[in-house]
């Protein structure tokens, strides 16, 4: 048992949601300025950086490979790039934590290197399927070793020559483009990434503001290898996924009138706009402007009464991050629910489908899990004590759900909450959230 069992959230039911909040900058995008800016020649400045276990564990990994990083303070970081081919072996194998971003995408940059290196996560990232990498990135040249299940530790070899490849995605995965095309830096001739639906397109949009050339023609992303990168600034967003806790408070509980700040709104991400908005939520999107080639907005979201609707699945992969909030929505809407097409649920940092449908199901929701996503009729959410496995956006998604609860309401095992938005349970508070979190490092 990990130490985040002992964190426990208890939240008190009703309350409402009031002022304005500017919630932690996003997470895929921090995790990649690290990146980009560690390889880039000159010194990148990050405004915004999300000071989470996830993107500081990116973060170190880094350092470990010899780049000075200063920071974070205030969400300020600034990385001396060392250059395509400045990265230094680490001494000990890199610890990822519970990010499948930072393993993923390091899995493609790393293949490319000239030395080993070895991955390690905890025990959530250590039983994720990491083939969905490791079997483009040997067809790449890649040499790496994963379990006989294909999860990490994963021990990549170096020096490896790496040739571009033609690759037609199985999955909707950003985290398997943005690998490929990470090693496809490093790679000879030209690595082609063809999505079977569109995706976060933060690498492409980040390696472009780096001054590498990305183009995409349709669902092809194409990149040379060979090239370099150039320093750049960077002002990170407020995450929509962290936004989307809120999004949903403020939606379900009655008077509620919220203001988020700086919201990162890449139509690659907006899917939960999309989502509660069909289902009736009343969000006013206003300043919209562009900072550093992502697109960014102000929402302001009040109390709504929300109808159960048939998700779109062309919405999936758009939201993928937002499930867990969105079936707390649905749980208060009326009517049933239907969610399809996403079996990729089931492999994030829980079984997001069976570990949401077993606390709706104790919280006295009807909620049938399916194989590819989740029926939900929308009634009365009792008090009661929910597990949310380790995974943050469980967690923050049954925090929420108290809003609307006849009791209140504890979730276990919260720790993780920090890998994507320390601070939480403060921000929340001040917002209207009833909320108290008890046990070990409090
Ligand atoms: C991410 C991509 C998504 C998402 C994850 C972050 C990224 O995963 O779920 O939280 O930063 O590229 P998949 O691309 O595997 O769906």
């Amino acid at each position: 048992m990990s130490l985040s069992s002992n964190l426990l959230f208890s939240v008190k039911p009703g309350g409402l949601l009031t002022g304005s909040v500017r919630v932690p900058g996003d997470k895929s995008i921090s995790h990649r300025s690290i990146m980009l800016g560690s390889l880039a020649e000159g010194v990148t400045h990050v405004t915004g950086f999300l000071e989470g276990d996830d993107s500081l564990a990116t973060l170190q990994a880094f350092r470990n490979m010899g780049v000075q990083i200063d920071g974070p303070e205030d969400g300020v970081v600034v990385i001396h790039g060392v250059g395509m081919h400045g990265l230094k072996q680490p001494e000990l194998a890199l610890d990822l934590g519970n990010s499948g971003t930072s393993m993923r995408l390091l899995s493609g940059l790393l293949a490319g290197q000239g030395f080993d290196t070895t991955l390690v996560g905890d025990t959530s990232l250590s039983s994720r399927p990491m083939r969905r990498v490791t079997d483009p990135l040997a067809q790449m040249g890649a040499q790496i070793v994963s379990t006989a299940a294909g999860s990490a530790p994963l021990q990549i070899k170096g020096g490896s020559k790496l040739s571009g490849i033609d690759y037609p995605m199985p999955v909707a995965s950003a985290q398997v483009k943005s690998s490929l095309l990470l090693a496809g830096l490093y790679a000879e001739g030209i690595t082609t990434v063809t999505e079977p639906a569109p995706t976060r397109d933060h690498t492409e949009r980040m390696l472009n503001g780096f001054g590498y050339q990305v183009q995409r023609d349709g669902s092809r992303i194409s990149l040379s290898g060979g090239g370099k990168l150039t320093a750049c600034d960077i002002d990170v967003p407020a995450d929509i996924s962290s936004a989307t806790f809120f999004l949903v408070g403020a939606t379900i509980a009655p008077d509620s009138d919220l203001l988020l700040q700086h919201v990162g709104m890449n139509p690659t991400r907006d899917g939960v706009i999309n989502i509660l908005c069909l289902m009736g939520a009343n969000i006013e999107v206003s300043n919209r402007r562009d900072v550093g080639g992502e697109p960014v907005a102000d929402l302001r979201v009040r109390s709504a009464t929300l109808k159960g609707i048939r998700i779109p699945e062309d919405q999936v992969p758009l939201a993928i991050d937002e499930f867990p909030a969105i079936f707390i929505a649905a749980a208060c809407a009326e009517g049933e629910t239907i969610l399809t097409g996403a079996e990729e649920l089931r492999v994030k940092e829980s079984d997001r489908i069976q570990v949401m449908a077993d606390g709706l199901v104790t919280l006295g929701i009807d909620a049938q899990s399916t194989e590819d996503g989740i029926r939900i009729q929308g009634g009365k959410l009792d008090g009661g004590e929910v597990d949310s496995h380790g995974d943050h956006r469980i967690a923050m998604s049954f925090a929420m759900a108290a809003l609307r609860s006849s009791g209140v309401i504890r979730i276990r095992d919260c720790r993780n909450v920090d890998t994507s938005f320390p601070g939480f349970v403060s921000l929340a508070s001040t917002s209207g959230l009833e909320i108290t979190a008890e046990g070990e490092g409090i």
